[in-house]
């Protein structure tokens, strides 16, 4: 089949026919029928990601290469941020946002054994998991019901003297108050990690200029799992404006190494060979020179030739994102939904990029009723993941023990969220067809 070509050519041929492939046998056109199943959430590709994912797997690099480097600066450039790293997922991306202010780099600012985190219990997990596993202690604030943020009304009451940082997700897209999370951060020099996984593309308006969220606080993470804003199969990123940040974060990536070459790269400074450094010899080969006890969380380049596709449909996916929501709350609104379900509201002075539409039933309204007769429907739906974190079986210990985690409060409205809340999603996949299903079964069930 290659005869007479050269590998360039051979190449095009087999990105020709693979383009092809996808066109044929991935593409689905077909209109929308009612009680056909509609997922929360799912994948929007087409022949570029599966060309992107063939081209790298045929050059066979396999580790970071060049498709990482172009996804790095792609999204870097985005974002309006300086450092961009690539790794495996977004836990993988909290993890290293969390061990990065562990540093004994960052003096006085190290985050140490003991010392306070102030976090929320109704999210996903691994925004808590790191300070669990190294032994900083999770302080857990309520959360508002409709926007389902940190109520930040109780953020003074949630600060003690160990506190050193804040890490927090924003929920399913809709921005937390970032500007009084941010004002309370630096008046109390805190660091603040937000997890930006389920809000890739919302933006925020503070003192009058509009940032992405995951660039206003120290360190962002992004999650690329399927599910998410855009996808790699599996893959993150952690993201910052602070050097020494990124130093640390490239460092608990890579093996804790203090070296910066890529893979497969040697001596780019020049001064492999010339250092000292801990107790080691003069001269020891900087390559093999650990600065932190880190791990390999780095993705593969083929993962990272998905992104650099689905970056260049990011835009057009935001966009669809807020049409959907927006249509699927006029609808809801025009059918009556309000006085049964709380409808979820953007934070103010924000443009979220919504993951999913998170509605809280009022009372005398069953939940789960209405999620087994939209299941029944073919609507997928969602709890706001954990619910209440504290509660679950990971947690019987702490809780058993009173350690380890502290209380501010009640936390009323994030247990109120585990009972009565659910979500349905507005990927980008999704047709105006399909929204105005979901809003006539919803509001034909409540
Ligand atoms: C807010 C939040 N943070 C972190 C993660 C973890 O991302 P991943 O599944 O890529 O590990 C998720 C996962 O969905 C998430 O919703």
């Amino acid at each position: 089949m290659f005869e007479n070509m050269n590998e360039q050519e051979a190449r095009d041929r087999i990105l020709e026919m693979v383009g092809e492939y996808c066109d044929k046998f991935h593409k689905r056109d077909t209109a929308f029928m009612e009680g056909q199943r509609i997922p929360y959430a799912s994948r929007v590709y087409d022949r570029e990601e599966m060309m992107n994912l063939v081209d790298s797997s045929l050059e066979f690099w396999l580790t970071s290469g060049r498709y990482t480097d172009e996804f790095e600066q792609s999204l870097a450039k985005y974002l309006g941020i300086k450092y961009c790293s690539l790794v495996n997922s977004g836990s993988s991306a909290n993890l290293i946002a969390f061990m990065a202010l562990t540093s004994p780099l960052l003096g006085d600012r190290q985050v140490k054994r003991g010392d306070e985190v102030i976090t929320v219990a109704a999210g996903f997990p691994t925004t808590v998991t790191p300070m669990i596993q190294y032994g900083a202690v999770p302080v857990f604030v309520d959360v508002t019901i409709g926007q389902y943020n940190i109520d930040v009304t109780k953020l003074e009451e949630a600060y003690s003297g160990k506190c050193k940082a804040v890490m927090l997700a924003h929920t399913l897209g809709n921005p937390f108050d970032l500007k009084a999370v941010k004002d309370f951060c630096d008046r109390h020099k805190l660091w603040l990690i937000e997890d930006n996984c389920d809000a890739l593309g919302s933006k925020y308006i503070l003192d009058g200029m509009e940032y992405f969220t995951g660039t206003v606080g120290d360190i962002g993470t992004s999650s690329f799992y399927p599910p998410h804003h855009m996808t790699m199969g599996e893959g993150g990123a952690v993201y910052t404006n602070d050097p020494l940040l990124n130093k640390c974060i490239r460092s608990f990536r890579d093996w804790g190494r203090d070296c910066v070459c890529p893979s497969g790269h040697d001596n780019l400074c020049g001064h492999r060979f010339d250092g000292q450094y801990g107790e080691l010899p003069k001269g020891y080969d900087h390559k093999y020179v650990y600065s932190h006890f880190g791990y390999n969380l780095k993705a593969t380049d083929m993962q990272a030739a998905i992104g650099c596709a689905q970056l260049k449909k990011f835009p057009g996916f935001v966009k669809r994102r807020r049409h959907n929501f927006d249509l699927l709350k006029d609808l809801l609104i025009k059918g009556g939904a309000q006085d049964k379900l709380i409808l979820p509201e953007a934070a103010g002075n924000s443009i979220p990029s919504w993951f999913g539409f998170l509605m809280t039933c009022r009372e005398g309204v069953s939940r789960n009723d209405i999620v087994r007769k939209l299941e029944a429907d073919g609507i997928q739906t969602r709890m706001l993941f954990s619910g209440n974190l504290i509660k679950h079986p990971c947690f019987d210990e702490m809780r058993a023990s009173g350690s380890g985690y502290r209380v501010v409060g009640s936390l009323d409205n994030t247990d109120r969220i585990m009972n009565d809340s659910f979500w349905i999603g507005v990927y980008p996949g999704m047709t105006d067809e399909m929204i105005g299903y979901m809003s006539t079964q919803i509001c034909a069930c409540i």
